[in-house]
């Protein structure tokens, strides 16, 4: 590989959309940010310069940082932030991965404004395991703000209830037509008759997962998170917030006198509020050059728009998550651990926290609203977990005794029980070098059962099991896939049921598991796991690097 150098400038620009117009943190002046691009095996040098006067720091989503958990980027758990006026470079080589992945801010709601794609080629010479797309085209969804999302998070936790939700959904950094005054905001996606097209989605919404379709077209899914899958078609993709997913778009093989949209809207399974609006953006096809249609001529009608499934259409989610399956080749074998060193059970879902004093709080029954893992909301320490743990200076900072169960078991898709109250804490799992582990993670429905999009640094993990109501480890276990899980970083735990995942525990270092609907985030819905280092040299965290940031 080759070492590639990008230069990030965090400042702020005035964008406008829905008529709207903000000063905004975003990167090099652009929203969405810019597009990394690189092969596996090539190392990266992001320097990163903040020139705002927010704390910030990037998370390269999905990458594995190999024993280079320095640049992994969440604040207080890899580094501590930049600091207004500080530069930190992010070195890290991209090992055994290729296909779309993405980076974005991550500190509070940072991540509103500071996303971009980054994109992974085979090496020179490897193929692709279908064949070569004609062109690639980065699709990201994001979220539009009239407000500051950094203000709406900060007062909801001072509040204690619920954060406001978006404006609009965007598809590459635009609403589309079916906003007030966004016609002109509109992605457009040009193509060509009879060619394949490879569609890198990449949901970088703060706190919706989406349906995505394209009017009157198949799409053939060949990639999540990353990792190629056994292709199959569809006329429509869920995506969660830290998911991304590959897709064919073959184009009809003559010239359509048509427009056709392609259109995003959520998948919701909890009662909050939520933005429920469409962001649609245009695919349109080329006027052939030797055609009776002059393009000035065209009138592009009539207007295709696709069907989506209802926002609450779990059944179709649960049809679509099914028939994800690792493409289990000789060429990409899905190294799936077959044997467990250790098992966890994991409940996630919302709680309460008592109201703070000479406060009026918003939450259910005058609490603040919180969510943990096993009953912990986890507080993020004032100083970085990875820098306490290499030097040795855990007191105070953190304590290696998360628990292995709940604290309270109950029924947890039955009746809630009647303390909803969760204990806050900073707790890690520590895990020995190569640990196999099968992790559980089961919703509960104290607060109403929520699909919880559970996201783990660090690795990737095979999905071997997923159901609804309550995991039985004496049945479930029986059905588990172990010969061609869907392989990724970002799962789905599913309203009102559980995931099993397994993952083998090689990469040193402190790593952040967590809900990536950041409203759950912010209340606590995350946890770390400590890796120790392996016996080798090359088993071991790499030392710091020297301009690491300082809290
Ligand atoms: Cu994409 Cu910890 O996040």
């Amino acid at each position: 590989g080759i070492t590639r150098h990008y230069h990030f400038e965090i400042k702020y620009q005035n964008v406008t959309r829905l008529c709207h117009t903000k000063s905004m943190v975003t990167v090099n002046g652009k929203f969405p940010g810019p597009r990394i691009v690189a092969r596996e095996g090539d190392r990266l040098l992001i320097k990163v310069d903040n020139h705002v006067q927010n704390n910030i720091s990037i998370h390269w989503h999905g990458i594995r940082q190999l024993r280079s958990g320095w640049a992994d980027g969440p604040a207080y758990v890899t580094q501590c932030p930049i600091q207004s006026g500080q530069t930190y470079v992010y070195n890290y080589t991209i090992v055994g991965q290729r296909g779309t992945l993405f980076w974005h801010g991550h500190i509070s709601w940072l991540r509103s404004t500071v996303y971009g794609p980054l994109i992974i080629l085979p090496k020179h010479g490897d193929q692709y395991p279908f064949a070569k797309p004609y062109k690639q085209v980065p699709i990201i969804f994001g979220e539009w703000w009239n407000a500051d999302p950094e203000a709406v998070i900060s007062q909801a936790l001072q509040t204690g209830g619920g954060p406001n939700v978006s404006d609009a959904y965007t598809i590459n950094g635009l609403p589309g037509p079916l906003y007030n005054c966004s016609a002109r905001d509109t992605f457009k996606l040009k193509v060509k008759p009879g060619k394949t097209y490879l569609l890198r989605l990449i949901n970088a919404a703060l706190n919706d997962e989406l349906f995505f379709s394209i009017a009157n077209h198949t799409l053939t899914v060949v990639e999540a998170d990353a990792v190629y899958v056994k292709p199959f078609e569809t006329d429509i993709i869920l995506i969660t917030p830290g998911q991304t997913t590959n897709v064919l778009l073959k184009t009809k093989s003559h010239y359509p006198n048509v427009t056709y949209f392609m259109t995003a809207r959520p998948y919701v399974t909890g009662q909050g509020t939520f933005d429920n609006s469409t962001v649609a953006g245009v695919l349109e096809y080329e006027v052939p050059s030797n055609s009776l249609h002059s393009a000035a001529s065209v009138k592009r009608l009539p207007l295709f728009k696709p069907v989506l499934p209802a926002l609450n259409d779990t059944s179709f989610a649960t049809n679509f998550t099914k028939k994800l399956r690792s493409l289990a080749s000789a060429k990409f074998p899905a190294n799936v651990p077959q044997k467990v060193d250790k098992r966890f059970f994991f409940t996630v879902g919302l709680g309460t926290n008592p109201c703070q004093q000479n406060q009026t709080c918003q939450g259910p029954n005058g609490t603040m609203f919180s969510a943990s893992v096993n009953n912990i909301s986890f507080v993020l320490p004032t100083t970085a977990l990875l820098q306490a743990h290499y030097f040795g200076q855990s007191n105070g900072v953190y304590s290696p005794d998360f628990p292995i169960s709940p604290l309270i078991p109950f029924n947890y898709t039955g009746t809630p029980p009647n303390n909803t109250m969760v204990s806050n804490g900073t707790k890690l799992m520590v895990l020995s070098f190569n640990t196999s582990v099968e992790l559980v993670v089961q919703d509960t429905s104290i607060l109403g059962a929520e699909s919880h999009p559970l996201h783990l640094h660090g690795f990737n993990f095979f999905v071997v099991g997923q159901s609804f109501g309550n995991f039985n480890p004496n049945k479930d276990p029986a059905n588990f896939n172990l010969v061609d899980p869907v392989e990724r970083n970002t799962v789905g735990v599913p309203s009102g049921g559980w995931v099993a995942i397994r993952f083998l525990a090689d990469n040193p270092g402190v790593w952040f598991m967590h809900c990536h609907l950041e409203v759950h985030t912010s209340w606590g819905l995350k946890m770390a796991w400590l890796v120790l280092d392996g016996k080798l040299p090359n088993q071991k965290l790499l030392p710091p690097p020297a301009d690491l940031p300082k809290c």
